[in-house]
C-alpha cells in the first residue's frame, strides 16, 4: 500500500481550488438512476468511492462517459440483477442505491453495506422509512432483498436526522404516488445539492435545508445537468492544516456557510478569518488557543467529518481542549497515532482530552480511516522531520489528490509506493 512521506515544519501560503463534494456526489450520482435519460455532472471528484460508484452504476447496464471532471451517465435500460456485488461491499454509500433503485426495479438485492472502523453504521432507520412508503424488504445472509409493487408517499417521522436515510427517502418519494413529507430530516448542505439536481430533474420538492422536506411523487423527468457543490469537508481539512502548521492560505469554490461552525472555532483558536470574493482566508501566526468544549452535531453544528483534524490542530494549542463525539461511536482511532507522535491525548468513552505539548516529532504512523488519515497528514505537517503516513487508500477515499493539493500552498509531501 501506498504512503504519505511528509517533511514537516513549512508553514502554508497560497490558494487552493476545492474539489467537488464526495458526500454531495455519490447521492446525485444514485439519483441519476432515477431518469430513463442522460445525466450530466460537473466538478466530480474523481475519488476512489466515485469510482466504485460508477462502477456499480455501469455493471447494472448505464453507459457512462467520463471527461475530467464530467460525468455523462445513460441510464435508460437497467437490470438490478446485474449489480456488481464486489464493489457494494467496498463503500458505505452503496446503500444510497436503496432509494434509487426501488422505484425502477420491482425486485432486487443489495450487499448489506458493512460497518467500518468508525462505528456499526446501521441502516435500520433506513429500511423502516421504505417499509413504510411500501416496500418488502428482508434481510438475510447480509443480504437486503427488495420487493416493491407500490411506492406510496407517506409521513416519515426520522427518530435521527441520519443524512443517508434522509437521502434515500427524498430518491424513493420521487417515484412514489403523492407527496412525501419528511420530519427531523437531515439539514446538511449536501442534502440541499440532491435537492437542487432533483428539481434540475424535474422533482417538486420543498423544504431543502430544513428539518421538514416535501417531495411530490411521479412528475416527469429529464435529462439533467448539474455542477456539484464545494466540499466543505476538503475545505476545512486544509483551513485546519493552515492553522496548525501556520501561514496563510485561501481556499476557493466553497460557501462560507457551510463551515461557519468550523470558521468560529479558528477563530477562537487565534487565526484571522477573511472572506474573499473568491472563497475564505485563514491566517494563523502563533501558537493557538486551546477551545474547552467541542461538540460534534448534525449541520449546523460542528461536523464530525472534521473532529480528527481538529484534534490533530488541538495537540499543539496552549492549555487542555475537550471534544466529545456525539455522532459516531468509534471516531477517536487517529489519537493513538498521534499520541505516538508526542502529543498527549486521553480518551474516555466519547470524550478526547487534549493537553497542548510544545512539540510534536515526526513519526511512522497508520491512518484507519479517511478522516483520521487526512488528520495524521495535518499533524505530519506541525511535526519536525519526515514523518510517514501509511494506508494512504484510505484519504483517496476522499480527497482527489492531497499531495497536489498541499504541495501547492508550500507543504513538503509526496506518495511512497508501497514494497
Ligand atoms: C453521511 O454518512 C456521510 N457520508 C458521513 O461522511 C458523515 O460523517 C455522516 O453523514 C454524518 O454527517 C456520506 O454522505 C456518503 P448518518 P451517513 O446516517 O449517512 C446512525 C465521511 O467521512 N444511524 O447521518 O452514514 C449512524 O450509526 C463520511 O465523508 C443509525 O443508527 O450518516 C451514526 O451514528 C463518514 N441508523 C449516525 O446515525 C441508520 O439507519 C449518523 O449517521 C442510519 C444512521
Amino acid at each position: 500500500m501506498a504512503s504519505y512521506f511528509i517533511s514537516g515544519g513549512e508553514k502554508l501560503k497560497g490558494t487552493v481550488k476545492i474539489q467537488g463534494s464526495k458526500n454531495a456526489a455519490l447521492p446525485i450520482i444514485a439519483a441519476s438512476l432515477l431518469h430513463r435519460g442522460t445525466t450530466v455532472i460537473r466538478e466530480c471528484p474523481w475519488i476512489l468511492d466515485v469510482r466504485y460508484m460508477l462502477e456499480v452504476l455501469k455493471s447494472i447496464g448505464c453507459s457512462i462517459f467520463i471527461d475530467g471532471s464530467t460525468v455523462w451517465i445513460d441510464a435508460s435500460d437497467i437490470d438490478a440483477s446485474k449489480l456488481a456485488k464486489e464493489c457494494i461491499g467496498k463503500m458505505r454509500s452503496s446503500i444510497l442505491l436503496l432509494g434509487a433503485m426501488v422505484g425502477r426495479c420491482a425486485q432486487f438485492s443489495l450487499d448489506y453495506p458493512g460497518g467500518c472502523t468508525i462505528g456499526a453504521r446501521p441502516v435500520d432507520i433506513h429500511l423502516k422509512a421504505l417499509s413504510r412508503m411500501g416496500v418488502h424488504i428482508q434481510e438475510q445472509e447480509g443480504q437486503i432483498y427488495c420487493d416493491t409493487k407500490v411506492l406510496s408517499g407517506e409521513e416519515i417521522q426520522l427518530p435521527y436526522p441520519s443524512v443517508g436515510a434522509t437521502e434515500n427517502i427524498m430518491m424513493a418519494a420521487v417515484k412514489a404516488e403523492g407527496v412525501t413529507w419528511i420530519h427531523n430530516a437531515a439539514r446538511e448542505p449536501e442534502i440541499v445539492d440532491l435537492a437542487e439536481f432533483l428539481k434540475r430533474m424535474g422533482v417538486r420538492i420543498i423544504g431543502a435545508g430544513t428539518e421538514r422536506i416535501g417531495i411530490l411523487g411521479k412528475c416527469p423527468l429529464c435529462d439533467t445537468e448539474y455542477q456539484v457543490m464545494g466540499d466543505r469537508i476538503v475545505a476545512g481539512t486544509y483551513l485546519l492544516a493552515a492553522a496548525g502548521a501556520g501561514g496563510e492560505i485561501e481556499v476557493c469554490g466553497v460557501k462560507e456557510e457551510h463551515i461557519h461552525c468550523l470558521l468560529q472555532i479558528c477563530e477562537k483558536m487565534g487565526c484571522e478569518i477573511r472572506l474573499t470574493d473568491r472563497g475564505i482566508c485563514l491566517r494563523s501566526s502563533r501558537r493557538l488557543f486551546s477551545i474547552e468544549d467541542i461538540h460534534t452535531q448534525p449541520f449546523p453544528g460542528f461536523p464530525t467529518d472534521l473532529q480528527s483534524q481538529l484534534m490533530a490542530v488541538l495537540t499543539k494549542a496552549v492549555g487542555e481542549s475537550r471534544i466529545f463525539e456525539h455522532v459516531f461511536e468509534n471516531r477517536f482511532g487517529t489519537a493513538e497515532e498521534l499520541n505516538k507522535m508526542g502529543a498527549d491525548i486521553q480518551i474516555k468513552n466519547n470524550r478526547a482530552v487534549i493537553r497542548g505539548v510544545a512539540k510534536l516529532k515526526a513519526g511512522h504512523v497508520y491512518a484507519k480511516d479517511l478522516r483520521g488519515g487526512a488528520a495524521l497528514v495535518i499533524a505530519g505537517l506541525m511535526a519536525e522531520g519526515d514523518s510517514i503516513v501509511e494506508n494512504s487508500i484510505f484519504i483517496e477515499r476522499g480527497y482527489q489528490d492531497i499531495c497536489k493539493d498541499l504541495t501547492g500552498l508550500g507543504a513538503k509531501i509526496k506518495v511512497i509506493e508501497g514494497k
